[in-house]
């Protein structure tokens, strides 16, 4: 399915209520829910982890996106799978053996998405397009929300959408998406955006009507 999809990212939600966030996007109309997952090592900046992941699973009925901004990444694939990702995505950065962690995910029984920072080349895929169910092109450096879009990213999006052909892939952006620069990037290929502040600016738990409006207006 090619057609657009917005996957809010709870990094920028109220994590004192995840369960009411999480319903209040999905009621205003998201596609997936994004989970930000990140190491203090890999990415200067912690979230949180499986246990966390399978805690907000139940009120997940769209999709749970996890994003693994961590290093080492294989020996907790199982976990994440366990606590109920639909899609695992994992960055080439974060591991010499990245085509070993895309079969991991896969036999884990989730979707396995590659992830690459703003600095790797769309060529970081070229042997992986067979064992890869979406590919997340990073559009800030990944550790923080809020940050500026960088625009040299769109012509990544282009590229890899060329070598993935007829391939069944997602093409997934991250990072500094608004209204904006989403068109630019939905007209280069991709396919799923992830966005945290544009969506959750300006509502709150109590009154989210303005997510909607926001993701209306990615
Ligand atoms: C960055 C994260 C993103 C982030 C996006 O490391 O992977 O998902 O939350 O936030 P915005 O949309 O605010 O740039
Ligand atoms: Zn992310």
């Amino acid at each position: 399915d090619r057609s657009l999809k917005i996957a809010p990212s709870i990094l920028s939600a109220d994590f004192a209520n995840f369960g009411a966030e999480i319903q209040a996007i999905e009621a205003q109309g998201c596609d997936w829910v994004h989970v930000d997952v990140m190491d203090g090592h890999f990415v200067p900046n912690l979230t949180f982890g499986p246990p966390l992941c399978a805690a907000i699973r139940p009120h997940i009925k769209t999709v749970m996106d996890v994003h693994l901004m961590i290093s080492p990444v294989d020996q907790y694939i199982d976990a994440f799978a366990q606590a109920g990702a639909d899609v695992i995505t994992a960055h080439v950065e974060a591991t010499p053996h990245i085509h070993r962690t895309m079969q991991a995910i896969r036999g884990a029984g989730a979707k396995a998405g590659l992830a690459l920072n703003p600095g790797t080349p769309a060529e970081a895929c070229d042997y992986l397009l067979d064992m890869v169910d979406l590919i997340c092109v990073m559009t800030v450096n990944p550790g923080f929300g809020g940050q500026k879009f960088i625009h040299s990213q769109v012509e990544k999006v282009g590229k890899l959408r060329a070598m993935i052909g007829d391939r069944p892939i997602h093409i997934e952006i991250d990072g500094g998406v608004t209204p904006e620069t989403a068109p630019l990037v939905a007209a280069a290929g991709a396919d799923v955006l992830v966005a945290g502040s544009a969506v959750f600016k300006g509502g709150s738990v109590s009154n989210p009507a303005p997510y909607g409006e926001n993701m209306r207006a990615i």
